[in-house]
């Protein structure tokens, strides 16, 4: 994973490398460093374990002043996030930051052994520094040496480095891992992405997989692996410079949570017109392509899986159409079966998710009707990749836990459902779903104002150890949703299940400490559910249940009734999760954990 970000130029350039670097700290945080060539020429690096604030700290006190240099915020994967596995890795003449993972490191670092390189880190990515400068010793030329580096690399990479042979120069090479080149004034920049650019250049160039370049304030020279320099197009960035805050807002996660509200409110207002849906919202053709599929595949990961699991129970509920949906990592290197005309739907909120790329790379060759993406970021790998792109516009989601990006995906969906529910020998689906969307926004509102009992409630989770999220039908995967925010930022551990399931073994974990929470919107699995939560209160498990239904509740049951406003079938999904969102977020504040950026995670997954 990790963020790369580079600056060469006429000015000095740390402050330019931090500000870089603490726009892409979402793709990691468990330490950061940058290397700069100083004016005497020599290599300065500084690192630290843990944020960028703790470099920019000890950048003032070190005396590393240059107008080249690299910087790297990493997301720990071979080695420990200790200071000695943090980039930049130096060997003699170079340093190098890394993005990806090598897979040939062992091998590799058995030949540099022999050859009397000396290994001070743990992480793959030092066999890097020292071929680079094993390679520049050898051929004395920069480009040859980046092109001998990368022939001897498997895996993924994203890499900038510095050498004190060619002062004013950024040495670059990418293979699946992304990496920009920003085109300044006067300087010239790297970065793992558009939006840590934002405020410096608008002109970028895109490096594609086995393209290696040399980068000076002046000059950017981009070559392909056979050493054929390369005609590459320079792109406008169309990305807005939103300034990114808190406002007032204490943590990222709340405001997202309710930036869902706009969101929607936005989608209906911009997708929807005075006869209905805009035609062809999911590209051009759209339409026609949608009303022939036959089956689709669905392809995320983490949450926007969880958007995956409930586009499959709302189209196979209104449709023929037979759906799927896969956890990324796993179709990726699975057998798949391509009947005609299915088509392939990969839902990931950044477009940078390893995993989720890969699988839209393999489905390329698979003979789909067409490969269809639902994202929030313009100018990513996956967008790139599409034949077809739906945009979410939910706004930068900075937040490691993703809330915003989650709802504007189910938003898509639903417009998705809307479309493909026109083959449907069933009446009026479209029409109801639309009147439940324009429903939205007020039921969302009122779900808002359930904060302060959330809030209460809370305090009951913070000791607790686990905790079940049941839900039936299209609540099933908001509680795996739930489950998921809770552990992510409050580190408790919790399941999602299919309330049905529960007596096939998680009952066994039930008793008087567990809270078994159940998400219950009325409807016609209302009975059941209720069923399999008098269970858990047989076995004097802790019962809280969100709900639209009147329930009548003894004096001596101590179940906790949340009451939710109604709402349609088609948006119970996206109404249920907000409470989860904020039970999650208020749990994590009586635990005191660090919200935003909780321990161990990174907002974009770029390694498998
Ligand atoms: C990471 C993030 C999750 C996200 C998942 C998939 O695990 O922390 O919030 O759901 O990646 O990311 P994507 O950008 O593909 O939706």
């Amino acid at each position: 994973m990790c963020g790369i970000f580079g600056v060469v130029s006429s000015q000095q350039v740390q402050s330019s490398l931090i500000d870089g670097l603490s726009k892409l700290e979402y793709r990691g945080y468990d330490s950061a460093g940058l290397s700069i060539l100083t004016a005497n020429n020599k290599i300065k690096r500084v690192r630290c374990v843990g944020k960028v604030k703790n470099l920019k700290s000890l950048l003032v006190k070190s005396k590393s002043r240059g107008v080249c240099g690299i910087a790297h915020t990493r997301w720990a994967t071979h080695g420990e996030p200790i200071l000695k596995n943090s980039h930049p890795h130096n060997s003699k003449c170079v340093s190098i930051a890394h993005n990806g993972i090598i897979e040939n490191a062992d091998e590799l670092k058995k030949f540099l052994l022999k050859k009397k390189y000396k290994f001070t880190s743990d992480t793959d990515s030092e066999v890097i520094a020292h071929l680079l400068n094993y390679f520049v010793v050898y051929h004395n030329d920069a480009t040859k040496a980046l092109i001998a580096v990368t022939k001897k690399l498997q895996g993924s990479y994203a890499i900038g480095g510095i050498c004190d042979k060619w002062p004013g120069t950024l040495l670059v090479a990418c293979n699946g891992s992304p990496l920009l080149i920003g085109i300044g004034n006067d300087e010239n920049y790297i970065s793992s992405d558009m939006h840590a650019l934002s405020n410096k250049s608008e002109k970028f160039i895109l490096l594609s997989d086995m393209e290696i370049a040399t980068i000076t304030k002046d000059t950017v020279d981009v070559f392909s692996q056979s050493g054929k320099k390369l005609k590459k197009t320079i792109s406008n960035s169309t990305k807005s410079n939103i300034e990114i805050s808190k406002g007032t807002y204490k943590h990222f996660m709340r405001k997202e949570i309710y930036e869902q509200y706009d969101i929607v409110v936005n989608a209906i207002k911009n997708k929807i017109g005075a006869y209905g849906l805009l035609p062809n919202i999911f590209g051009p053709n759209s339409d026609k392509l949608l009303l022939k599929t036959k089956h689709i595949h669905f392809v995320a990961c983490g949450t926007s899986y969880n958007a995956a699991l409930i586009a499959k129970y709302w189209i196979e509920d209104v449709t023929d159409i037979v759906c799927t949906a896969e956890i990324a990592s796993e179709y990726r290197y699975r057998t798949v079966n391509v009947p005609k005309g299915t088509l392939f739907v990969a839902i990931s909120q950044s477009g940078e998710t390893a995993d989720t790329i890969y699988s839209a790379k393999k489905a390329k060759t698979r003979g789909y009707s067409s490969l269809l993406s639902i994202c929030n970021v313009p100018e990513s790998s996956l967008t790139r990749l599409s034949d077809l792109v739906y945009l979410t516009h939910a706004g930068p989601e900075i937040s490691v836990a993703s809330t915003k990006a989650f709802t504007s995906q189910l938003v898509a969906l639903l417009f998705m459902t809307m479309v493909l529910s026109r083959t449907s020998s069933l009446k009026n689906i479209e029409k109801t779903i639309l009147k439940q969307l324009k429903s939205l926004p007020s039921i969302l509102k009122r779900t808002f104002s359930l904060e302060k009992i959330i809030k209460t409630i809370a305090k009951n989770f913070k000791n607790k150890k686990h905790t079940l999220f049941l839900g039936r039908g299209a609540s099933y995967p908001i509680a795996l949703e739930a489950a998921l925010k809770l552990k992510e930022i409050t580190y408790i551990h919790a399941e999602g299940y299919a309330a049905g399931e529960l007596k096939h073994g998680p009952l066994a974990l039930v008793d008087k400490n567990l809270p078994v929470v159940g998400l219950m919107p009325d409807n016609n699995l209302v009975n059941q559910v209720l069923s399999n939560l008098a269970e858990v209160k047989a076995r004097q498990g802790l019962v809280y249940i969100f709900t639209n239904k009147k329930l009548k509740n003894s004096k001596t049951d101590k179940t906790k009734v949340v009451s939710m406003p109604s709402c349609g079938h088609f948006v119970s999904p996206i109404v249920y999760v907000i409470p989860m969102q904020l039970l999650a977020y208020y749990v994590a504040i009586e635990k005191k954990t660090n919200i935003d950026q909780p321990r161990n995670l990174a907002k974009s997954v770029t390694v498998e």
